[in-house]
């Protein structure tokens, strides 16, 4: 079953024109890759799915309801969550807090031992500020935080950005978990190895237009494909 539906947006900043046309879906527990280089067109898809900035024309549906026109506020509540790649934790308060809080704002949350359970590294750093957390750790936090309201579907912008490779080991291990406990996800990504580990389904976005759509052995194999769009070297890839 289809539960997002992007058709034929267009997505302006004041005048500049970013996103042509692009199509997208996902289906019920995909995991899709949206994949591009730096400026493609990546995060703006995202804030448009989630009414940060709504494109002007075109459409999004979610479970057959259209998101154009509704806050950002009604469109988490639908049951879609964001984790921004500036990875966006409070950096006074301790991790504890930091989920706790999530934990409060949400309707129908998940337990908060079970985010420590999914990420045993929180559990050792519960009294730590987010402020003197690694970039893992924080990106591991966000998702937790977005973990924690029980989102069913999650829009996920380049977790692995600034992680050395070990982390991005636990975080694939971690988003691993998630997806297994049936999370609708769309991953936006630079790191193509990531994305193809975790996603089966992939999208190559290029000066805000969809370029490629395909399975990720499709794009695997387009050797084409990945030294244009995405900067890799065949033999780059896993
Ligand atoms: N707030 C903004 N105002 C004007 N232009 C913007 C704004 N944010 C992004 N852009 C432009 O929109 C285009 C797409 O940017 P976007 O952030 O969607 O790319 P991205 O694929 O997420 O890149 P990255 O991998 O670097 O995060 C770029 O040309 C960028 O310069
Ligand atoms: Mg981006």
């Amino acid at each position: 079953m289809t539960v997002l539906e992007i058709d034929d947006i267009d997505t302006y900043y004041g005048n500049s024109h970013i996103l042509h046309d692009v199509s997208l879906d996902l289906a019920e527990g995909e995991v899709v890759a949206l994949l591009g280089r730096n400026g493609a067109g990546k995060t703006t898809t995202m804030r448009s799915i989630m009414g940060v900035t709504p494109p002007q024309r075109g459409s999004i549906r979610y479970r057959g309801e259209e998101l154009v026109g509704k806050s950002p506020d009604e469109i988490n509540e639908l049951g879609l969550n964001l984790v921004p790649e500036d990875r966006r934790v409070f950096p006074t308060l301790t991790v504890h807090e930091n989920i706790v809080l999530a934990h409060k704002l949400a309707d129908d949350p998940r337990p908060v031992e079970e985010m420590y359970d999914l990420f045993p590294v929180l559990d050792d750093l519960r009294s730590n500020n987010g402020q003197n957390l690694s970039g893992g750790e924080q990106q591991m936090l966000s998702v937790a935080r977005a973990l924690i309201q029980r989102p069913s579907t999650l829009l996920l912008d380049e977790p692995t950005e600034g992680l050395a490779p070990v982390i991005v080991d636990d975080l694939r291990e971690m988003l691993q978990d998630v997806v297994d406990q049936n999370v609708t996800v769309l991953l936006s990504e630079q790191n193509v190895n990531f994305a193809f580990d975790l996603a089966t389904r992939g999208y190559v976005i290029d000066t805000g237009s969809i370029v490629f759509e395909g399975s990720i052995e499709d794009i695997r194999e387009r050797d084409d494909l990945l030294e244009k769009y995405l900067a890799v070297s065949p033999e780059e890839v896993a």
